[in-house]
């Protein structure tokens, strides 16, 4: 994983300073990335009448490394039963001992209402990662437009509270929606840090007012013209988008409409908390019947190539963790030790990782009989 100096360059010695950090109470061990970590919640907050953000230090006390911007994928057990999520991570890589997720209690949300009701001090959770490359390592930018709604704020806070914490001289114009101004999560903060950064401007449009009649900012949808307002040179910025899918659709026709160039703008890939991801691709044609052996339990099971390797295994019976299903947030990351498989994720691996044999099951087809580490 690049570190954090390397996210944000130039600032050649953040590295050993984060080191030290590390250093200073726990002789410089970091959580390994992509390996499933028990985490004890230390607070919960009240961000909004239904968002929460949920504060957590690793059980070993372990200092966490990630980007600002990476998700986990943490793993919940409800009614029984082993469900699993991506969040966000809202906390910043540069306060490494403390890792926060921050959730909005949806309708239905087997996990997300779950946190809500039972996650509390002193109580753990599974979690793996950190994964994702919604960073702004993906696009370093000396002027950046982040634009996001609803609990989608929660990567765009990571990328902000460390940009602030490493003291970068970044020009961010942060634009937030939200239904009404009571939903505006980490309202108070964006403005105190907006306070303490000249460099960082906030603004905020709401559908509605709500219960808030003084409301004295623009409501409706985010348009061209409050777009031009407020960021006049957005076609010079770096576009981060976080929101739900129709939210970051319709940000995206607006910048297309603008003239923005496309290769301009990222945008977290799947919806939070509804795990929605673009289809991996299937292969043209697949055919043939495959076995696959697993080296840690001995147990095998054949397969038809057009299947994924994460389906197939889960129909023999096989446990194997799993969450976006779209090889986006790399929980099945799995190790193929004999044979080749036919791969195609939506960034939740790196290629140094595929470079060691690893790969995303529940995008991958066999190519031949297949030995997992598993
Ligand atoms: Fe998310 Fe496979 S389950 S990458």
């Amino acid at each position: 994983m690049n570190s954090v100096d390397t996210i944000f360059a130039p600032a050649p010695d953040l590295d050993d300073r984060l080191a030290d950090a590390a250093t200073w109470e726990h002789g410089g061990r970091l959580w390994p990335s992509g390996e499933q970590q028990t985490l004890t919640c230390c607070r919960v907050i009240d961000e909004t009448h239904d968002v929460r953000s949920f504060e957590f230090r690793t059980a070993n006390g372990l200092p966490v490394r990630f980007e600002p911007g990476q998700f986990l994928t943490v793993s919940a057990n409800v009614q029984g039963q082993s469900v699993e999520r991506c969040y966000t991570i809202s906390s910043a890589p540069t306060r490494p001992f403390l890792l926060s997720i921050t959730v909005k209690r949806v309708p239905g949300g087997t996990v997300s209402n779950w946190l809500h009701d039972n996650m509390k001090p002193g109580g753990t959770l599974r979690a793996y990662g950190p994964s994702g490359v919604f960073t702004p390592s993906a696009a370093p930018a000396t002027k950046s437009l982040y634009l996001s709604a609803g609990s989608g704020v929660t990567p765009l806070m990571s990328m902000t509270r460390a940009g602030i914490d490493l003291g970068l001289d970044r020009d961010i114009v942060f634009i937030h929606s939200a239904r009404t101004p009571t939903d505006i999560v980490f309202r108070e903060e964006l403005a105190w840090l907006a306070k303490r950064s000249p460099r960082l401007r906030v603004f905020f449009v709401c559908e509605g007012v709500g219960d808030e009649a003084h409301w004295n900012g623009p409501t409706g949808r985010l348009t061209l013209h409050l777009l031009s307002q407020w960021a006049p040179d957005y076609l010079e910025r770096e576009v981060f988008t976080c929101g739900p899918a129709g939210y970051m659709s319709a940000v995206r026709a607006l910048l297309r409409e603008g003239g923005h160039d496309p290769a301009r703008y990222h945008q977290e890939s799947f919806d939070i908390g509804a795990g929605v991801a673009p289809e991996p691709a299937r292969p043209a044609a697949a055919e043939g019947i495959f076995t696959v052996k697993l080296s840690r339990s001995s147990k095998s099971f054949t397969m038809n190539a057009s299947e994924t390797l994460l389906s197939a295994a889960k129909k023999a019976g096989v446990v194997v963790a799993s969450s976006c299903s779209q090889g986006v947030c790399g929980t099945c990351k799995t190790k193929v030790l004999e044979g080749t498989v036919d791969m195609k994720h939506n960034g939740g691996i790196r290629d140094r990782e595929i470079q060691k044999g690893f790969h995303l099951l529940c995008c991958s087809r066999p190519t031949s009989d297949l030995v997992l580490e598993l």
